[in-house]
């Protein structure tokens, strides 16, 4: 397509995109202004954990929209009021901010350790974070990633962020100083190809920033809202970390994400934080109706369910085609390709009307909706079966 169908050319131009234009999305399934459709492993990058359009997030969103888009985040709102209340009730935190990106929320959680380190630690300000991390694209949330494409950019960074590495708890032990006030990571790294941390490195993390009265931070904005099987990935290692972000899936597409604290680490005072669109009653409205439906044990059990089916799936594959393992937990997946082949199949997945995504040269990443079926499951299996023969045909014919 070009130019004369649609105005590609209004757009900064920041990531390489299919002239392709989507006008429709139902379920796991997107159309494109010709009518075709392609079976969506993406969402959104983990975002439509309910799938596109779903009718109880659309359904909130229209009534709320009748009623009341914002009154002003000087004021309270029902929704806003509703959906701390629940996300407090189902974790182990006690207060929530709301912000409207992943990497709003995470800035968030860094003034807010510093906060802590101001009021309580004699003003240390030090966050470790992790090689491989991603945290966001604001100058503090890129300093903090641990991402090496990021390294070179918008110099000078923001300083206080020393790197550990990821399942290593001496390179963590080693970092800490008298200017240490937290520690923070995602649970699985998710940019970087899908690299969790184990159970027990997130159990000794605890035990560690308890030790030296730091405190743990977890981004849950990929992990967070069922996407691992559990409502919070940190459930899995029996942890309480300090404080939590969320995005993504919280909105079920709309562009919410959430700051969560205890009591104890909850520190900010008048002026600290905010934002004009903060826990707007539209926004919040569409984070209540998925919390409210992912958050139900039957989902959760069919979610880790879909999980396993999906990863026995992509084993079976990786078996049939020499190819490498599969890492990560619940409907947060990735496969591990050997080669740096996923751009060609994802190129070719794209012709076929099918969504894929390739973080690393060598790896797909999994992440379609929670609510996605066992068929849509293996339609999807099916055709990447199709494109890794094909590919290694051209690798024994090459
Ligand atoms: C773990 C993690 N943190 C933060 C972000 C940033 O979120 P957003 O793109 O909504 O700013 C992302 C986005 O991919 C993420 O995966």
């Amino acid at each position: 397509m070009t130019n004369a169908t649609h105005p590609f050319d209004a757009l900064m131009d920041i990531t390489a995109r299919p002239r392709t234009v989507f006008v429709r999305g139902e379920g796991s399934f997107l159309w494109d202004d010709t009518g075709k459709r392609y079976l969506d492993f993406i969402q959104g990058w983990a975002v439509n954990c309910l799938g596109h359009s779903p009718p109880c997030v659309a359904d909130a969103i229209a009534a709320q929209a009748k009623t009341l888009i914002t009154a002003s985040p000087a004021y309270y709102n029902a929704p806003s009021l509703m959906l701390a209340k629940a996300l407090v009730e189902k974790s182990c935190f006690d207060q929530v901010f709301f912000a409207n990106s992943g990497a709003e929320a995470n800035e968030g959680a860094i003034k807010l350790a510093r906060k802590y380190g101001a009021l309580h630690k004699d003003g240390a300000f030090e966050i470790i974070t992790f090689e491989g991390g991603f945290h966001g694209r604001t100058l503090a949330t890129m300093s903090a990633s641990g991402k090496k494409a990021f390294e070179p950019l918008f110099e000078p960074k923001v300083k206080g962020f020393p790197k550990a590495r990821l399942n290593d708890i001496e390179s963590v032990r080693a970092l800490i100083n008298r200017n240490t006030v937290a520690v923070m990571l995602e649970p699985i790294q998710g940019e970087a190809g899908v690299w969790p941390a184990t159970d027990q490195f997130l159990r000794e993390l605890r035990l560690l920033t308890r030790e030296h009265g730091l405190l743990l931070i977890v981004d849950e904005i990929q992990t967070g809202m069922g996407r691992t099987g559990k409502l919070f990935h940190y459930e899995h290692a029996g942890i309480a970390p300090d404080i939590m972000t969320l995005g993504k899936g919280i909105g079920g597409g709309v562009p919410l994400a959430a700051l969560l604290a205890t009591e104890k680490a909850s520190c900010f005072e008048h002026g600290d934080q905010g934002g004009t669109f903060n826990g707007n009653s539209l926004m919040c409205a569409a984070g209540l109706a998925v919390v409210e439906e992912v958050s139900r044990p039957e989902f959760l059990t069919s979610a880790a369910d879909a999980g396993l089916f999906l990863e026995s799936e992509l084993q079976r594959l990786a078996t049939r085609h020499g190819l490498g393992g599969v890492r990560g937990r619940g409907l947060l997946l990735a496969l591990d390709l050997k080669l740096p082949i996923g751009a060609t199949i994802v190129a070719q997945a794209f012709q076929a009307g099918l969504l894929l995504n390739s973080p690393q040269p060598d790896a797909l990443r999994f992440m379609p909706a929670l609510n996605v079926t066992r068929g849509e499951i293996s339609q999807m299996i099916d055709g990447l079966d199709a494109i890794l023969t094909k590919a290694g045909a051209a690798r024994r014919v090459a």
